[in-house]
């Protein structure tokens, strides 16, 4: 902040996962911070806003001029619905965060688990900078999984979850799953496919670990495909052969390998559209090919 500052250089903060509540930017020297209002403080997934918040009055001259000028505006029912959402804003985040909190510290007790993401858990990388610089902590943190499970035994644990869903946009009423792979960067640890991030919404806590513990394996190791329904759903482009579109429609079950697909009578067909698992739907584009399998 202090070497930034000598430079003469504005620091900006997106404040979103503290909900703007958790951590005073402006006491810590923030000179711009940002919100995606459409997370906590809509609450509700259905809403659409964000808000810049500056320090001072020349920031806001500066700012607000540009942001007239390139011609931002926001609806009145967008606006309506942030204010409701700040009337429930206090109660929410106070409950997501004991939610929040258990379900980790549950996570963290599973024999599956290399370690929990969640900066308020003293074993988390950084629980020494939360500590000194924020009143709490919301509901978003990641799962790193002990090495073991493929890619598709992760997806198959995110998919077998009821009450979680799929979805980027947290801080709504409902809990999310994401599985990711970060893939192998210098400097940061192997996590690769391993990491699932949670979004812990309204429901209850031990329903939230009793889905969690439903999903993955028994506590005796990760059992692949276990809970999933692993389907694709397949439609084929224009160009397919005419044979094609007979297998259309039917479910499918992937194998692991990737490459063309071998369908009889439906060779170098291009799959215009796989649906896999819901967690795989997020990963695989619209050309790409996969070895099926039909389900049995
Ligand atoms: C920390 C953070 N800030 C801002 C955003 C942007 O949110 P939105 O696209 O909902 O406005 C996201 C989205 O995931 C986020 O995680």
């Amino acid at each position: 902040m202090a070497a930034a500052h000598a430079r003469n250089i504005h620091v900006v903060l997106d404040n979103t996962w503290s909900a703007g509540i958790l951590l005073d930017a402006f006491a810590h020297g923030v000179d711009i911070t940002m919100q995606a209002v459409t997370k906590y403080i809509g609450g509700h997934s259905d809403l659409l806003l964000g808000s810049v918040t500056v320090r001072d009055d020349a920031l806001y001259d500066r700012l607000g001029s540009t942001q007239q000028n390139v011609g931002f505006a926001v609806s009145p029912d967008d606006c309506s619905l942030a204010l409701r959402g700040l009337q429930t804003l206090a109660v929410r985040l106070s409950y997501i965060e004991t939610s929040a909190f258990d379900v980790a510290s549950w996570l963290a007790a599973r024999p599956e688990v290399e370690t929990v993401l969640h900066p308020a858990l003293p074993s988390c990388p950084g629980h020494e900078f939360w500590k000194r610089d924020f009143q709490g902590s919301s509901g978003v943190f990641s799962v790193v999984f002990k090495p073991g499970p493929s890619q598709q035994q992760i997806y198959a644990f995110v998919d077998a979850l009821h009450l979680f869903k799929v979805g980027y946009s947290w801080a709504g009423v409902t809990s999310l799953a994401v599985a990711y792979d970060i893939g192998k960067i210098p400097g940061r640890p192997p996590y690769e496919h391993r990491i699932v991030r949670f979004n812990i919404g309204l429901e209850s806590t031990s329903d939230l670990t009793a889905d969690l513990d439903q999903a993955n394996c028994d506590g005796n190791g990760w059992n692949p495909f276990k809970n999933s329904p692993t389907c694709c759903w397949i439609t084929w482009t224009a160009s397919s052969t005419t044979a094609a579109p007979k297998y259309a429609s039917e479910w499918w079950k992937p194998s692991t390998a990737t490459s063309k697909p071998s369908l009889e009578g439906a060779a170098a067909t291009r799959i215009s559209a796989i649906c896999c698992s819901k967690a795989q739907r997020m990963v695989v584009t619209k050309t790409e090919f996969i070895v099926l399998q039909k389900a049995a």
